[in-house]
């Protein structure tokens, strides 16, 4: 019988998927809080089977250069960005990625960073800590109303979808939506409208994004259409740093173009400590912790091994970012 396949996994992840694949794997598993640098990967994967790798881990293709027993690589994160995916599908390897599952999480976060901001709950929080608070204010802290104002869905997948419908079904939210495919059941469901971008700007109360991260969607929130937002409007990016060019959002809330925004993704993550991002009243910032909950990491750690699990054995993935790589696919080591 051949001897199990070899991985590296670069992070401790919950024990719902780590145990199964330290199980059936001969497992290496990254023990510190930091990632484990490029070129350790690199050394590691070298004579490895499979690799569990988190977003903050470049995967690129000289790094699958060095692996030629490399045959999947399981990306714990529904968003893929930091993987060549290319680069994997034209050397055999399947990559995976865990969608679905945080879902509700995500839209859960951005709901909780764009209500926050309308209603300045950060910076009051700030407010009654300092020992500022002397009594009830009749023009202090001022924010936004939400019900039945209009949420700008910009990419309308999973997480919009599910951001849609708590703020049409609990909010009495007009939702709109700019996507390059429509959603007929939001359209159907929620009575979303699609509309192009300039539209969603100017109608929208809230803007919230949720699209990946590609070619066309890199600093697609810059100045120009900061300035088509209305001065009243709330900004939330819950899914990923580079979709925003960050000078221009912090010149648009410092200068009154928009009325406050809410961030759980940045470039780069952390921020410099020095950033403005950080000490702005009128911007939360959060640590990426949007799939954070306990449920949800657990759910995206049994994917994660699944789709390794598969991707070892020739199977196919569970959630297969890559699924063209299927014909050419590298075959079990012979042991
Ligand atoms: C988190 O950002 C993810 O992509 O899962
Ligand atoms: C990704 O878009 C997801 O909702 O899982």
């Amino acid at each position: 019988m051949a001897g199990k396949p070899k991985v590296f996994v670069t992070r401790r992840l919950p024990a719902a998927g780590l145990d199964r694949i330290c199980q059936q794997c001969e497992t290496e598993v990254w023990p510190e809080q930091m990632p484990p640098p490029y070129d350790l990967i690199r050394q590691k994967v070298a004579d490895c089977d499979g690799l569990v790798s988190l977003l903050t881990d470049r995967i690129d293709a000289a790094l699958m250069e060095a692996a030629p027993r490399l045959k999947v690589v399981s990306n714990y994160a529904v968003g893929f960005n930091n993987i060549d995916v290319a680069a994997a599908t034209a050397r055999g390897i399947a990559v995976g990625n865990t969608p679905g599952v945080l879902t509700d999480a995500t839209a859960d976060m951005a709901f909780c960073l764009l209500i926050a901001a309308a209603r300045r709950l950060v910076e009051s929080v700030h407010y009654a800590q300092a020992g500022q608070w002397k009594t009830w204010e009749p023009l202090g802290h001022l924010g936004q109303d939400l019900a039945g104002r209009t949420l700008g869905v910009v990419g309308m997948g999973r997480i919009g979808y599910a951001l849609a419908r708590r703020c049409r079904f609990g909010w009495d939210m007009q939702v709109l939506y700019h996507d390059t495919y429509r959603h007929e059941k939001a359209e159907t469901e929620l009575g979303a409208r699609s509309v192009d971008l300039d539209t969603l700007l100017r109608q929208a109360d809230f803007v919230s994004v949720h699209t990946d991260l590609n070619e066309t969607t890199r600093g697609l929130f810059n100045a120009e259409r900061f300035e088509k937002m209305k001065p009243t409007a709330v900004f939330v990016n819950t899914a990923r740093g580079p979709i925003v060019i960050e000078k221009d959002l912090i010149a648009a809330l410092k200068n009154g173009v928009i009325f406050a925004a809410g961030l759980d993704v940045t470039d780069p993550e952390p921020p410099e400590p020095s950033s403005e991002l950080l000490r702005l009243p009128n911007l939360i910032v959060a640590p990426h912790i949007a799939s954070a909950t306990v449920g949800t990491r657990n759910a995206m750690a049994e994917i994660c091994a699944n789709n390794l699990l598969a991707g070892l054995s020739g199977q196919p993935l569970p959630a297969w970012v890559n699924p063209e790589v299927a014909s050419k696919r590298r075959t079990s080591a012979s042991g």
